[in-house]
């Protein structure tokens, strides 16, 4: 690409893409393509990578962060969302122009909290402001879809529900905040792995309740649901066995795996037990990640 900034293009465009939490997630099926149908209730942290768009001679990407040594060498998915939305863009006649995109990676990679594809939304949503693209909403939800199944849900990346493979997405409100603190043991979990050793692909869904409530009345519903994954996850790494267990010695309301794992999580009754539970965590095991949080876009009031 040859292009130049457009004269009213702001100078650096700045996106945050939130670690996505599954606070509960049933597969109820499999698709021919050998996709699974997933139904998902989803929220998001305030932990974030941090992404910084610039314009540029020539496209290139820079990570920096205490999880940048932890990405593979392949193509980015920020990359394969920079160029998918280029695509478009070109095709309406924007100049989208080349870009510098800075990745600060907080988060840690292959975790089941959506790093990757949170990152992805980030782009998509910073360079559509970047190049004044003409793609809407619809537009940047389809082009999502075509880089992973959940890259929609982080381009909305505020409480949802997440159906089909991931891509049928209904924000949910109101939704409570919840203290939180995310556990990973630093084991890096094969998604399709954790597909192919489920052993049950036909599982009810959430049936989620007309209304959430307030946060203690949402984790007394959302104890009634599960992660699915959660047993094919264990038996790949068993050490989640044990970060679930640690969380739940901390007194967490409610424990459970994210995604596809490692990562756990812990709900608690405030900001400081969830504080004092990622200091007691951390403290037991410094080779962990343990990060006390709240959730993005929920309804405060009393926590939970
Ligand atoms: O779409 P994404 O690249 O994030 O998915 C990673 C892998 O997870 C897929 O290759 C597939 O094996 C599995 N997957 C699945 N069903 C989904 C989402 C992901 O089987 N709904």
């Amino acid at each position: 690409m040859t292009g130049r900034p457009s004269p009213h293009a702001v100078i650096e465009v700045i996106e945050q893409a939130a670690a996505k939490i599954n606070l509960a997630l049933h597969v109820t099926g499999r698709l021919a393509d050998g996709y699974h149908e997933l139904d998902s209730i989803v929220t998001f942290a305030n932990l974030v990578d941090d992404l910084h768009l610039l314009p540029a001679k020539v496209d290139a990407l820079s990570v920096s962060g205490p999880f940048a040594g932890a990405l593979g060498t392949g193509p980015n998915l920020a990359e394969t969302a920079r160029d998918a939305l280029r695509a478009l863009a070109a095709a309406r006649g924007c100049d989208a122009f080349p870009v510098e995109i800075r990745l600060v990676k907080n988060l840690p990679v292959a975790s089941g909290i959506g790093g990757g594809s949170a990152d992805a939304a980030a782009v998509l949503r910073g360079l559509a402001r970047l190049w004044e693209a003409p793609a809407d909403e619809a537009d940047l939800s389809r082009i999502a879809r075509t880089i992973g199944a959940d890259v929609p849900m982080c381009l909305a990346s505020r409480p949802l529900s997440a159906r089909g493979t991931g891509e049928i997405v209904e924000p949910l409100a109101p939704f409570p905040s919840f203290d939180m603190v995310l556990v990973n043991p630093n084991v890096a979990v094969s998604t399709p792995a954790v597909f192919v050793a489920l052993a049950c692909r036909d599982n009810p869904p959430t049936e989620p309740p007309a209304a959430w409530g307030t946060a203690r009345q949402a984790v007394i519903h959302l104890s009634r649901l599960r992660n699915d994954l959660e047993s094919p996850a264990r038996s790949i790494a068993p050490v989640i066995g044990t970060v679930l267990r640690e969380i739940a010695a901390t007194g967490a309301l409610l424990t459970r795996m994210s995604g596809s794992g490692a990562t756990c999580f812990g709900i608690y009754d405030g900001a400081e037990a969830a504080e004092r539970a990622a200091a007691a965590i951390a403290d037991r095991h410094p080779e962990w990640y343990a990060r006390a949080c709240r959730t993005r876009y929920g309804i405060t009031g009393r926590s939970p």
